[in-house]
């Protein structure tokens, strides 16, 4: 999510970093191919840095702006067995039921002003597994982003061996001592300065994932929107850099590869990143005179080299009920992602799989929750007067994972409001096994009496298929935090 003080921050970075990258920049109109960029402190001891442009290549695709239908064909073209949605299957909805007990949690500390103590060593999942350990505070617990200006902390992560890449939304860190210590690094710097005819450079809301087929990170950036003043001309960009672990020291990312996404009728907002088996999934919503989500599909062994690539793309007029919302993590061989075809009683769920070029959807009633986003409402304690949550978030799906062939869960934000005294989140697990059939598994909420819960966001573990779960809680005699669960 973007917060109107950032162009404090881009205003400044653009004036700091112009010198020193001097006239390397060589993004800009020509996104035709991928670059390949080094990193290196000279004899002056200080930073430089050198692109090659590589020239000559086929007809890329990437880089093309958004306009008129997807891009390599439709994706909606019909295929037997996932062409076009599928009748809506009867399944009784019913008044919300709140789940018993509440959910409480044990305060962990951390992610208030500072004062807190730090958070205690995380207790390990019970089928093991290599998940990252923090034992300290990170980087991201201080007043470099959460706690100044009202920061969302947004934080991501990915690992690989002994090297851990991590992110929040204004900043990067990376640790090549499996999470001992970690160096903060500057993403402006591997964004570049910005090109003031199509861009305004590094903007926020970055993602990482660990892509093991290539042995690469994937680091999604997104760049500022350029004209406020035109909803069609108001454009940006999503940078996708990947390297390699052993392109990374203490000091930063010394190699990398790097390709951008350029939006047209709006600008992108709020990405996510799944990895498949053959292919990186890449969700946003774009916001211009349409609004919807766009999910991308690129292939994950073009990530591993310069050169052209050929990326799908979904149409966003088939996103408008899923605007905000992101794609599933998991995807394994099929990607799945939600909106709100009825809000409050209807979810739309999409599925997209790697063999197939297009993708299909189908509604499911669910029982019904108070979707009124006015209600989207949790004072902090110290203030009765400030919300602390970003209310353009109401009701977005933000959470989902692929459990198992034939289980998705999404999670959402839901209001105040039929038996719910605070803001909550819904889940819904749907059964995918009979597509286009769906059906509901089971339908439950976070919540609590004396406090607001938002934010779910979940991840699958590969080794025992228990599900992690982030969320974010305040109100009452909280100031916001967050919350790690297992569901198992
Ligand atoms: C930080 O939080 C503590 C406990 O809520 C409070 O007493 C203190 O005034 C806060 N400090 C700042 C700078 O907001
Ligand atoms: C921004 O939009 C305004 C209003 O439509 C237009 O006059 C202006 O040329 C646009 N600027 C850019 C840089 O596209
Ligand atoms: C939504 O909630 C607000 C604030 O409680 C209320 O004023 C409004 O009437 C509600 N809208 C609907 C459609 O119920
Ligand atoms: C309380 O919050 C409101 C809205 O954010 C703000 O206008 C007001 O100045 C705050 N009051 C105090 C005492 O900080």
């Amino acid at each position: 999510m973007k917060l109107s003080v950032l162009a404090i921050f881009i205003a400044l970075w653009v004036s700091v970093l112009a010198a020193a990258w001097g006239n390397d920049y060589q993004g800009g109109d020509n996104d035709d191919d991928h670059y390949h960029c080094h990193h290196h402190r000279g004899d002056d001891g200080n930073d430089h840095q050198d692109c090659n442009h590589q020239t000559g290549h086929a007809t890329p695709v990437f880089g093309r702006t958004l306009s008129g239908t997807p891009y390599p064909p439709s994706p909606r073209a019909n295929e037997p067995d996932d062409d076009e949605p599928g009748s809506v299957i009867p399944n009784p909805g019913g008044p919300i039921v709140p789940s018993s007990p509440p959910v409480n949690f044990r305060f962990m500390g951390a992610g208030n002003n500072g004062t807190n103590p730090p958070i205690p060593r995380a207790k390990r999942q019970s089928c093991g597994g290599s998940g990252i350990v923090f034992d300290t505070s990170t980087a991201f617990d201080s007043d470099t982003d959460i706690g100044v200006n009202g920061s969302p902390a947004e934080p991501s992560g990915a690992k690989s061996g002994n090297v851990i890449f991590s992110t929040s939304n204004w900043i990067a860190a990376i640790s090549t001592d499996g999470g001992a210590t970690f160096t903060v690094i500057d993403p402006t710097v591997y964004a570049g300065p910005a090109n003031p005819a199509t861009d305004g450079g590094f903007c926020c809301d970055q993602v990482v994932q660990y892509l093991p087929s290539i042995d690469r990170f994937v680091w999604l950036l997104q760049y500022t929107n350029t004209n406020n003043s035109n909803s069609a001309l108001n454009v940006n960009r999503l940078r996708l850099i990947t390297f390699h672990p052993s392109d990374v020291d203490t000091k930063g990312i010394n190699s990398w590869i790097y390709m951008d996404i350029l939006s047209s009728n709006g600008w992108f907002d709020y990405g996510e990143l799944g990895v498949g088996t053959t292919q990186l999934y890449l969700s946003t919503t774009l916001y211009g005179p349409t609004r919807g989500l766009v999910v991308f599909r690129i292939p994950i062994e073009a990530l591993n080299v310069v050169g052209s690539l050929t990326y799908r793309q979904t149409n966003v007029n088939d996103g408008t009920v899923a605007q905000g919302s992101r794609l599933s993590q998991n995807p394994d061989d099929t990607v799945f992602w939600a909106g709100h075809s009825d809000p409050g009683t209807t979810v739309r769920v999409f599925k997209w799989t790697e063999s197939s070029t297009s993708y299909s959807w189908n509604d499911l009633t669910i029982d019904s929750w108070p979707s009124n986003t006015s209600n989207f409402v949790s004072t902090c304690p110290g203030n009765r007067t400030t919300n602390w949550l970003f209310v353009n978030s109401a009701n977005n799906i933000i959470g989902s994972t692929r459990r198992s062939n034939n289980e998705v869960w999404f999670g959402w934000n839901a209001n105040s409001g039929g038996g719910f005294p605070n803001p909550h989140a819904q889940v819904v697990q749907v059964n995918v096994a009979d597509w286009p059939s769906i059906s509901k598994i089971k339908q439950w909420q976070i919540w609590n009496p004396n406090f607001a819960f938002a934010f779910p966001y979940f991840y699958t573990s590969s080794e025992c298929d228990d599900v992690g779960l982030a969320v974010v809680f305040g109100g009452g005699s909280f100031n916001p935090s967050s919350a790690l669960v297992v569901l198992s």
